[in-house]
């Protein structure tokens, strides 16, 4: 039995059903994010690509508390959708960024985990984001199946293949798919 979904979370969800947003990760990659979060060491530094609501951040943050010596940092490009992540409960260290993920992610430094939810930085500008992995950082990508009953555009899927392709083969990561788990997740640690 999973433990109770944190209010944070809720909140984030709250706020994604009211603006209609339908993209927030599902809540067995979310715990995933907990977990992984946890295991950040000491001042660790955390990055989520893609806020939306903010659903995926509250993960992150349940999975740190009570800690304070951590931060995450979250990336959005639709400023209305990141002010509305924005205007959550959140503890101080949780940082909201509005901006390109593509053009930000070079000036940001290293991070020990990253969860990469959005286009920017997974189908294109995935080196930028490997590159951004601190030494035995851990990247996290999901949606890599498509939802029971929906297909996925020949186009996108053939970028998503390419996403699969580059992670599990990559002589910088150690890699694997976890392709059972929520939406479809790919988790990969860097050697060095
Ligand atoms: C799948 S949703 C993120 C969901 C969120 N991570 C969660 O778990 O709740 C993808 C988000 O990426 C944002 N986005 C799209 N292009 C972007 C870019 N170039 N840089 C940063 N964010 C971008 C979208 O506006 C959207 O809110």
């Amino acid at each position: 039995m999973n433990p109770e979904t944190p209010e944070l979370v809720r909140a984030a969800a709250e706020r994604a059903r009211a603006a209609g947003f339908a993209y927030s990760c599902d809540p067995d990659v979310g715990r995933l994010l907990a977990v992984l979060a946890a295991a950040v060491p000491e001042r660790g530094r955390v990055l989520e690509l893609g806020t939306g609501t903010g659903v995926g951040t509250a993960w992150l943050v349940s999975g740190l508390r009570p800690r304070r010596d951590a931060t995450v940092t979250s990336v959005e490009l639709d400023q209305e959708r990141s002010a509305l992540a924005a205007s959550g409960d959140w503890p101080g260290f949780v940082d909201f960024r509005t901006g390109d993920a593509l053009k930000l992610l070079p000036r940001l430094g290293a991070f020990d985990l990253i969860f990469a939810d959005t286009v920017a930085g997974k189908q294109v500008g995935l080196e930028l984001t490997i590159a951004a992995l601190a030494p035995h950082g851990v990247l996290v990508v999901d949606d890599m199946t498509p939802a029971p009953g929906s297909t996925w555009d020949a186009e996108f899927a053939a970028g998503q293949e390419a996403v699969r392709r580059a992670l599990l083969g990559h002589a910088r990561l150690a890699a694997v798919e976890l392709g059972g788990h929520g939406s479809g997740v790919i988790l990969a640690t860097a050697r060095n």
